[in-house]
């Protein structure tokens, strides 16, 4: 546990905490405890790099994400991240002092500060299960919350080793560290409505069985001594371009909300799935009262942005339209989608809310990374967990 030293005198506590108030990076103040690691599971709204480094020929045709503009804004470069620069949980790393979490594929022999075993394309449910549903699944590796909880299980003696340095043994060897889980769900639900062809209401179906898993890997993590965990909830599925590119094709779609969006996506689908699951993290809360639980946001989020743009510094005019694409309804081309040669990003991805049919931008990603620190999109705030 890095704590300050505990008897300061008064004047000296002041100017530590003057020091760090003055230390721009830092969203620490005061004698306050730090995380000593964040560890990561989750899909593409989570993955540092751990698909372009998965060695599967057969996605690697598939795998868009390694291709310019990706990367473009931040990084100079692809980086394996699903945007245009950095996602959530690299603004969280940031504002905890913390390095990027580096993709458990990377070749870092030390993940003394966090591990990230999320994948672009992930499940909550398994692949052989979803394809014995007959859902075609495409990007058909094992790579689901079970199977990141099993590579997690595996990796925990030798993390446990490297937590033991920063001498947090009294909490046992993840009382300091920060886990997220999440978003998991979303690949599923394109994957039966966009893959295989299947009506929203056999989506629909699939919902308690996906959040059931989400809460039931929420228990191993705190079976495994977890004390903090970020539980996402699922983005808008009616506001992404994919979706309403999709559903214009059909005139069976159930109408559109005063944003623009397919109303009964979001509340059938979108809806039902996180009041579902802010209802099963309420009761782990009740059940293990020494965990904390953060219910983090995207949907209220993405709401909040289509409902005032300008606030966040988005044009209006292309709320619903992928920044990154080859043109088309909501520039949402299967044709050419983003990462191919006939699509290109648009000149302000700061001011646009989407990257590409289903990822949000840096600048939208770094506004739900500041709602989930300090609030209103996280309960309780990332920032207060350790007070
Ligand atoms: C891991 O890296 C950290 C920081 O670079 C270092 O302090 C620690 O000793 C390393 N641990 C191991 C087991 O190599
Ligand atoms: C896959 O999921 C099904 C249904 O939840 C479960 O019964 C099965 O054991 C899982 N298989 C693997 C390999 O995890
Ligand atoms: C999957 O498709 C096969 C062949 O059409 C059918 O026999 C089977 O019942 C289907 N399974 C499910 C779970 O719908
Ligand atoms: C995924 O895991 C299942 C169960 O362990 C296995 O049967 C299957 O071959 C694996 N699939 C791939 C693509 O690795
Ligand atoms: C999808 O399903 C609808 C009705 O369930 C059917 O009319 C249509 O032909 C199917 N499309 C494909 C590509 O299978
Ligand atoms: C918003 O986007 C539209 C369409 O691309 C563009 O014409 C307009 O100039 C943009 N507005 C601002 C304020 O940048």
């Amino acid at each position: 546990m890095r704590l300050l030293p505990a008897a300061v005198a008064p004047a000296p506590f002041l100017l530590i905490v003057l020091f760090l108030l003055s230390c721009p990076r830092s969203a620490y103040s005061g004698e306050q405890k730090r995380f000593a690691s964040i560890i990561s599971f989750g899909d593409s709204y989570a993955d540092t790099g751990n698909l372009v480094r998965w060695d599967n020929p057969v996605i690697e045709s598939v795998n868009l994400i390694r291709n310019s503009p990706y990367g473009e804004t931040f990084f100079g470069h692809p980086s394996g991240r699903a945007t245009n620069g950095r996602i959530v949980l690299d603004f969280i790393a940031d504002a905890l002092d913390l390095p990027f979490v580096p993709p458990v594929l990377s070749r870092v022999e030390n993940f003394s500060t966090g591990v990230n075993f999320a994948v672009a394309g992930a499940t909550a449910l398994n692949l052989t299960y979803l394809q014995g549903q007959n859902i075609t699944v495409d990007l058909p590796i094992n790579s689901s919350l079970n199977d990141q909880l099993r590579w997690f299980e595996q990796l925990k003696p030798s993390l446990c080793r490297s937590s033991s340095t920063h001498g947090g043994s009294s909490s046992g060897c993840f009382g300091e560290s920060l886990f997220t889980l999440g978003q998991f769900g979303a690949n599923d639900y394109r994957n039966i409505l966009m893959n295989s062809n299947m009506t929203l209401e056999q989506a629909r179906s699939y919902v308690p069985k996906i959040v059931n898993t989400i809460a039931t890997g929420v228990e191993r993590l705190i079976h495994h001594g977890a004390k903090y965990i970020v539980v996402a909830d699922k983005i808008p599925f009616g506001c992404m371009p994919a979706t309403l590119a999709m559903a214009s094709s059909t005139n069976n779609n159930g109408g559109y909300d005063q944003y623009g969006c397919l109303k009964s996506f979001n509340t059938g689908l979108s809806q039902y799935h996180n009041a579902l699951l802010r209802r099963r993290v309420d009761l782990l809360r009740r059940r293990y009262p020494h965990t904390r639980l953060v219910f983090a946001e995207q949907y209220r989020a993405v709401i909040s942005f289509l409902q005032d743009p300008d606030h966040f510094g988005f044009n209006r005019s292309t709320t619903l339209m992928s920044c990154c694409g080859g043109g088309g309804p909501y520039n949402q081309n299967w044709k050419a989608p983003c990462g191919t040669p006939g699509a290109t990003a648009c000149a302000a991805p700061s001011e646009a809310i989407i990257w590409d049919g289903f990822h949000l931008t840096e600048s939208a990603y770094s506004s739900i990374a500041h709602g989930w620190l300090h609030g209103p999109y996280a309960d309780p705030p990332i920032l207060q967990l350790l007070n």
